[in-house]
């Protein structure tokens, strides 16, 4: 049965992690995949989940199953953490949030939401796009297109082709759009231009579906929910993916949600029926304890406190990075390139750099990043700076 199988290459972004580990170099540094790191480039478990999850094991009193929404209270307080709890879809019971694991699960979940009853609607991602969404969506059978986003020189998004390109899409087409902190660009959308497109998507009647994976990461965690809040409050049907990875710092436990905003109350109730059936006949449920942690933290105000202090801490720590990774670029590169960096925003920037000079500075200087120029910032330390702006600059 398997003997036709070709082994296939590696993931671009898993790949270059499995990389980076068999690395013996002691100067290597990994600015590959997609997870904050601070001074020491170690990623640590945040004090508020260290707390929470104390809490969690001490209260616990079964292993017996959850449900194939997950749990409850997780759904509820995810959903207000996003939208704000006095958003009109969720006073108004249009929107319900579904618990995944992580946030590839809330993407394939809505992926497969979307081919229900047998419609295969095109998504519309933007270009470039994080690598995954494309088997993450196109698994689920949908076609994908690419609409224009990033204009590489500048560093900005391209919003006037972007606007265009969505004014022309048929209804009931689906846009993938990034709620924040873009990957693989960190150029993100403005408010007045997230207003413009909820004018575009509620008018053409497309289907809008945010992926908000770095929630807090980028101006705040209010600031960076403004975008989906937006959207949900200005179209009748939406899907949001959440991750709780990058913000939680809970990448291995895998905690995510899908959140359903449809017309009414009773539309959203059926499509969370057929959320429940997709997942039972995946992965059945999702793994209870990231997201036993992270309703620990958001339903205790002390807990949801310093945790919103440890995400300022982690947003700042890269703002300063970004500054400083700017200021060592404009000498060794263009002024361009180092102010781009400054006024891009979240976990990651894409630098004008070809695949062969990304192996050229992983292969000659032990720097890791994805082929298509996209740099973790948090991967960069106040004392790599130097050296990694000298490398950059000798293949840029
Ligand atoms: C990334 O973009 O590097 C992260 O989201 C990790 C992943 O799963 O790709």
């Amino acid at each position: 049965m398997f003997e036709n199988l070709q082994a296939l290459p590696e993931d671009p972004i898993l790949g270059l992690m499995a990389a980076f580990r068999a690395d013996t170099a002691a100067t290597k540094i990994d600015l590959g995949v997609g997870v904050y790191k601070d001074e020491h480039g170690k990623t640590p478990v945040l004090r508020a989940v260290r707390a929470a999850e104390q809490a969690v094991l001490a209260d616990q009193q079964t292993k017996t199953y959850v449900g194939p929404a997950g749990n409850e209270q997780f759904n509820a307080l995810i959903a207000e953490l996003v939208l704000g709890s006095k958003h009109p879809a969720l006073t108004s019971g249009r929107v319900r949030a579904v618990q995944s694991p992580g946030g590839c699960g809330a993407l394939r979940l809505g992926a497969e939401l979307l081919t229900v009853g047998g419609a295969r609607p095109t998504v519309h991602v933007s270009d470039p796009t994080w690598a995954n969404h494309v088997p993450l969506l196109s698994g689920a059978g949908l076609q994908l297109e690419r609409y224009p986003y990033f204009e590489h020189r500048t560093g900005t998004v391209k919003f006037d082709a972007m606007l265009e390109r969505l004014s022309s899409l048929p209804a009931g087409d689906v846009v993938l759009l990034h709620g924040c902190c873009h990957n693989p660009t960190g150029a993100d959308l403005s408010i007045a231009q997230w207003r413009k497109i909820a004018d575009v998507l509620l008018q053409r009647r497309l289907v809008p579906y945010v992926d908000i994976a770095y929630q807090g990461l980028g101006e705040g965690i209010e600031a960076d929910a403004e975008g989906a809040r937006l959207i949900a409050a200005t179209v009748p049907e939406a899907l949001i993916a959440v991750s709780c990875s990058k913000n939680f710092g809970l990448y291995r436990e895998r905690v995510g949600a899908l959140m359903v905003l449809s017309e009414s109350g009773t539309q959203t109730n059926a499509a969370t029926s057929h959320l429940r059936k997709i997942a039972r006949g995946v992965w059945s449920m999702p793994p209870d304890h990231g997201a036993a942690i992270v309703a620990r933290i958001l339903s205790d105000t002390k807990l949801s406190e310093d945790w919103r202090n440890e995400v300022d801490a982690m947003r700042n720590r890269m703002l300063s990075l970004r500054s400083a990774l700017s200021a060592a670029l404009a000498k060794t590169c263009s002024a361009e390139m180092a102010s781009v960096i400054e006024k891009q925003r979240g976990m990651f920037s894409t630098i004008p750099v070809t695949p062969e000079a990304a192996d050229t500075l992983r292969q000659q200087h032990h720097i890791y990043m994805t082929r298509d120029g996209r740099i973790n910032i948090a991967g960069v330390s106040m004392e790599s700076i130097d050296y990694i702006a000298k490398a950059i600059g000798s293949v840029a």
